[in-house]
């Protein structure tokens, strides 16, 4: 159960389709081996995600579908208050208090308002407001530490930057927040040598079935260095012990298809488990959404306490 002595931590998920093992090693893993030592709110982010994803029927499948991926790694409904951000309507709520202290010459400044600017986007205002609402998402917990990757640090520093303006305006109210920027791990090669990503169409994803792994391992691209196919090696230590991988490899040089098989059973055993896992909870939906429904009663007890001491702050509360 949740004890009141840990520290607490928080981070939210876009729900954006099938994880790979590149997304796993890098940032999903970190919450199931965190969960045991923070007290852990980590919710799907669908508000956010709906600035870029017009398609209904997509966000609530892959809403139901980030849910699946993280409890079948492994992520404990009994240790992490797990919810998604829609169901709790004060992260919308303090967005539009914050949004009337925040300048916008200061959120023209934000890495992805800039990118967005300079493709020549057309930018709603949603897009221009994400900084803002995720500042929302943190602050509502008073969370000590909030694991992210590189790209969303300086979202929490302006989650920091908006915390202590609201404070300085109204009076002390909101904890500031650490980023923790995940190690990775391992920064995952894809299976053409480059950095594993979806926009690279390099991914092994963290759910394939036995005949997909193998077709994605085959078609990795055999770069080799004195009969070492680096890119299978660079996948491969992943799952085996490097030493151990030096030893065969240097054994059974240029023999790119037997090594490429034996990483094919290697990433069957790992994924598998996994893969049954999320059939098992996919087979048991309405379970699955009781956890995400409970879990959004968790936190909205949380998020509606600070959101009645913000009121009060601001002057609204007259009852
Ligand atoms: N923007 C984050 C991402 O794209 C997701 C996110 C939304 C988030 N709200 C958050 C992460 C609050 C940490 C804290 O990955």
């Amino acid at each position: 159960m949740l004890s009141m002595s840990k520290k607490v931590l928080l981070s939210g998920i876009q729900p954006s389709g099938k994880p790979h093992i590149g997304n796993y090693f890098g940032a999903m893993k970190q919450f199931v081996d965190l969960q045991d030592k923070y007290e852990s709110y980590i919710f799907i982010a669908d508000y956010h995600a709906l600035h870029s994803l017009r398609d209904p029927k997509k966000l609530h499948d892959n809403i139901i579908g980030v849910l699946l991926d993280y409890l079948a790694i492994g992520l404990n409904p009994e240790k992490v208050i797990l919810y998604k951000q829609s169901d709790i309507s004060e992260h919308t709520e303090l967005t539009w208090i914050f949004d009337t202290i925040v300048t916008m010459p200061y959120l023209m400044r934000a890495h992805a308002f800039k990118d967005a600017k300079a493709k020549n986007k057309e930018i709603d205002v949603g897009t221009f407001n994400y900084p803002v609402l995720m500042a929302a998402d943190i602050l509502l917990y008073s969370p000590d530490i909030v694991p992210v990757g590189a790209d969303q640090k300086q979202h929490v520093e302006i989650a920091r930057d908006i915390a202590e303006k609201f404070n300085k305006t109204f009076g002390e109210s909101f904890k500031l927040p650490e980023p923790v920027i995940l190690k990775e791990v391992a920064t995952v090669t894809g299976v053409d040598g480059r950095k594993m990503s979806k926009s690279h169409n390099n991914t092994i994803p963290l759910f394939a079935e036995y005949e997909e792994i193998k077709k994605c391992v085959m078609g990795i691209i055999t770069d080799s260095d004195e009969g070492i196919p680096k890119n299978v090696f660079a996948i491969h230590k992943l799952f085996r012990d490097e030493a151990e991988l030096n030893k065969i490899y240097k054994e059974k040089t240029g023999k790119y298809k037997e090594l490429k098989e034996m990483l094919t059973e290697d990433l069957e055993k790992f994924i598998a488990p996994l893969r049954e896992k999320r059939k098992k909870f996919e087979r048991d939906i309405p379970r699955v959404l009781t956890i995400l429904k409970e879990g959004g009663e968790k936190a909205k007890k949380v998020a509606s306490k600070k959101m009645e001491e913000v009121r009060k702050k601001v002057g609204v509360q007259v009852y």
